[in-house]
């Protein structure tokens, strides 16, 4: 054999076994749906093996500062939550608090914390939908809550769910499951502690921003539209189909960039993902809803947070997101150009601290914040995250109709 024939040769033995790599790849994800969802979701990889997520203590919490309890979802979950005090509030009842007894509350309403909350009206409210796989107590999702609150210690509290299908909650995840068990939580909030929609913010990172923007559009768009005040999105997709292009395992890696490359074989990959969460569209529609609501006041206040160095979801899709958004704040439209113009013309350069710009429409306000460092879950953890959480507060908003 010539050495050309050779090189011919291995040339077809690469492509060959690229092409039933590829087809290895695509088959695995279209055919079982349970892998599928192991994909998008990842809710058996559970991160906190042999850690119980009702004791709360093994992640530094003291006594009572998290109530574990469950909600009962319209279709018949039950979902695992967390109801997590700030500290400053905690000081204040630490007597009180430490004298109950701990552990899972089976019925919540029995609990100081909720009745505290309830009856405070200074008491604000952070609703937490974390990210693909793990649960409650996985990663920097601890430490993340303490940040919820870290800039108004006194009043903000957190409650957050596992999903159906993550941790100890039942059932398997879907997209319609998900947003159900988001309503779950909302309506718990709203109707039984009964606090204000204007003393709630939505708090969402990676999937959970998916999740927060579905029940968000979901509760502005009712006949009886309920606005909260706002809502901070920590490394957001544009939706599953830009993210199946552009995912890295484990952050390094991009398992569906082959097929990424092919945009036909892409495209039809995802026709076949049940899963669409197509937050841009969504956070659009929802701006464009509130828009021509016409109240005459303030009714949406968005942060998109994403850092320069996420591996995981790289922050293009917040670039993206953010112009849908911008996008939709006017009947006309803004082109994505004129959204860059935008940018660099008002936007702040903080140098190593990122940069931001900030959007004020009409009815509404979204900022985005490009940070240099924080990866994809680090971040929730930062200053930056206690800063827009606060910020979404304080545009608790004059009602000047
Ligand atoms: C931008 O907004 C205009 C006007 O509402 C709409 O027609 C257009 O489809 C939007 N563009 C994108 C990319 O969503």
């Amino acid at each position: 054999m010539t050495l050309r024939a050779a090189s011919v040769l291995w040339s077809l033995i690469i492509i060959v076994g690229a092409v039933i790599g590829l087809y290895a790849t695509f088959v695995a994800i279209v055919a079982i749906p349970a892998l599928q969802n192991q994909v998008v979701y990842l809710n058996k990889v559970t991160l906190t093996w042999f850690q119980d997520v009702s004791v709360p203590e093994q992640w530094g919490f003291l006594r009572n500062q998290v109530t574990p309890f469950t909600l009962e979802t319209v279709d018949g979950e039950s979902l695992h939550a967390w109801h997590i005090l700030p500290l400053g509030f905690y000081q204040r009842h630490e007597d009180a608090l430490t004298r109950e007894p701990a552990g899972i509350a089976h019925d919540i309403t029995d609990r100081l914390c909720f009745q505290l909350l309830r009856d405070d009206p200074d008491s604000l409210l952070v609703l937490y939908f974390h990210g693909a796989a793990g649960t409650l107590g996985s990663g920097w999702r601890p430490p993340s809550y303490r940040a919820m609150s870290a800039a108004s210690p006194e009043k903000i509290h957190t409650i957050a769910i596992d999903y159906r299908g993550f941790g100890s909650s039942s059932g398997s995840p879907s997209e319609d499951g998900l947003l159900v068990d988001a309503t779950t939580l909302a309506d718990f909030a709203l109707n039984t502690i009964g606090i204000a929609a204007s003393r709630i913010v939505i708090f969402g990172q990676s999937l959970g921003t998916a999740v927060g923007i579905s029940l968000t559009h979901r509760l502005a768009t009712m006949p009886e539209p309920t606005l909260f005040n706002g809502m901070v999105l920590v490394a957001p997709f544009a939706d599953v189909e830009l993210l199946t292009a552009t995912y890295r395992v484990v952050g390094t890696i991009p398992i569906l960039d082959p097929v990424a490359r092919f945009p036909k074989l892409l495209t039809l990959l995802n026709s076949f993902i049940i899963s669409k969460w197509a937050s841009k569209d969504k956070l659009a529609a929802f701006v464009r809803h509130v828009e021509h609501l016409g109240q005459k006041r303030q009714t949406y206040h968005i942060t998109i947070i994403h850092a320069e160095d996420d591996y995981d979801v790289p922050w293009a899709h917040s670039e993206k997101v953010f112009g849908h958004a911008v996008n939709a704040t006017s009947a006309t439209g803004t082109s994505f150009a004129d959204t860059e113009r935008y940018k660099s013309q008002f936007g702040q350069l903080l140098g190593a601290g990122g940069r931001i710009v900030e959007w004020k429409a009409e009815r509404g306000l979204i900022r985005e914040e490009i940070t240099k460092y924080g990866l994809h879950d680090r971040i929730m953890s930062y200053p930056v995250v206690s800063m827009a959480v606060a910020r979404a507060f304080q545009s608790i908003v004059q009602d000047v109709s």
